[in-house]
């Protein structure tokens, strides 16, 4: 896991009471304000207005945030409405205002990398790193690969994957040191492994008497992980400690690029998809866990957010009648494009190899194997993608 940087505690003196780096090249050239808001012209031409209310809600001074913890203290619940009596601009661009409140007066500073970073306006330029980069069977060609040692040793390797994870969606590690317990020193390079009803990581071999698909030597079909859960992981890493079975060999397809296909080749199928759940249930001796869930989630604005797709554990479909039929013929036609080799990435997995793939985004399945050739021992577990994401800002306040 990533450790907190000690040797910069000067960090948590914060002129915003924030420890990401909010540093801007760019210059307010312009101020105007009025009781109900400030307005700042910067010198690439952004407009950038900010209203009175929102603005005493995030002043970063030590009455309204607690100077420690950073976190918020003032409670705009308790305040009579505020209006603005001056706003000036600093000769180090530092934003300063007074407020009035009824018979209070407050001041409050704020910098011009907080206020750029946090501008709300419509025409502000929102900062989207890592956009996903769809993929089919050509990333073979720009698989992102990465050293094991440079990803647990250099920032830049940790970066790199992380990246990986967050644009392709998939990134494959070489070189781990062929020893059990090694998939967990890679996850918890990121952070806390998400564990789930087959513990913190399992071990995917073939047993005598499995509870679960992986468990045995038949093919699998693409799937996604738990899509029983109501949150399924967000990444899964599966390391290869043994490779010597005939077959077995990994497949992948990203999902989102499958779906967004559909979108274009079959609106219907693509809305049924998205609007109506399907069951998905895993059940043992220990545990019965099952949700309900569409195929497709999309965002309020349409935009992919995840995949959930996994045969064995689509549980019963759900009506109403005149929907059985076209739900299936919606899963069949996109179960027929993830079949469909232009989208499928076949990849052998061997000993030390360590790939991680976007369990909302990208599916796997494998061929089957013959257990009587030799061995196949595969690890897994997963990873939260909050722990992905906040690992990379530690790294951009660590490069800042
Ligand atoms: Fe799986």
């Amino acid at each position: 896991m990533l450790a907190v940087d000690k040797k910069h505690p000067a960090s948590r003196e914060s002129p915003m009471a924030d420890l990401a780096p909010m540093q801007t090249a760019r210059t307010i050239i312009a101020l105007e304000h009025d009781a109900q808001g400030v307005a700042l012209r910067w010198d690439d031409g952004l407009r950038s207005r900010f209203h009175v209310l929102w603005l005493r809600d995030n002043c970063p001074c030590p009455q309204c945030r607690h100077p420690q913890a950073l976190e918020r203290t003032f409670m705009f619940i308790d305040h009579t409405a505020p209006s603005i009596r001056s706003a000036t601009l600093r000769a180090d661009e530092v934003l300063e205002i007074e407020f009035r409140a009824g018979d209070e007066s407050h001041l409050s500073r704020y910098t011009k990398g907080w206020l750029r970073a946090h501008g709300y306006s419509e025409n502000e330029p929102r900062d989207r790193p890592c956009t996903p980069q769809l993929w089919d069977a050509d990333i073979a060609y720009r698989l992102p690969c990465i050293d094991y040692t440079d990803y647990m040793q250099t920032n830049a390797g940790l970066r790199a994957w992380i990246e990986g994870v967050k644009t392709q969606g998939i990134v494959l590690l070489r070189g781990v040191p062929q020893q059990p317990g090694q998939l967990l020193e890679v996850a918890r390079r990121i952070g806390p492994v998400r564990a789930s009803n087959f513990g913190e990581h399992y071990d995917v071999v073939s047993m005598p008497n499995p509870n679960a698909s992986a468990y045995t030597s038949m093919g699998l079909e693409l799937h996604t992980d738990l899509a029983n859960w109501r949150a399924p992981p967000d990444v899964q890493l599966l390391f290869c400690l043994k490779s010597s079975v005939m077959g077995g060999e990994s497949v992948f397809a990203d999902g989102f690029r499958v779906a967004e296909d559909l979108r274009a080749a079959d609106q219907e199928a693509f809305n049924l998809l998205s609007t109506h759940d399907i069951e998905y249930r895993f059940h043992d001796d220990t545990c019965d866990i099952r949700t309900s869930a569409p195929v497709i989630e999309v965002d309020r604005e349409g935009r992919l957010t995840r995949i959930r797709f996994n045969n064995w554990l689509r549980g019963v479909m759900i009506g109403p009648e005149k929907l059985i039929e076209p739900m299936y013929k919606a899963l069949a036609t996109f179960w027929g494009m993830l079949r469909n080799p232009k989208y499928r990435r076949e990849l052998r997995l061997e000993p030390g190899h360590l790939i991680a793939y976007n369990n909302n985004r990208v599916l796997h399945g494998r061929a089957p194997f013959d257990a009587s050739s030799g061995e196949r021992h595969l690890q897994g577990c997963y990873l939260n993608q909050e722990d992905v994401d906040s690992a990379l800002r530690l790294l951009e306040r660590r490069q800042a």
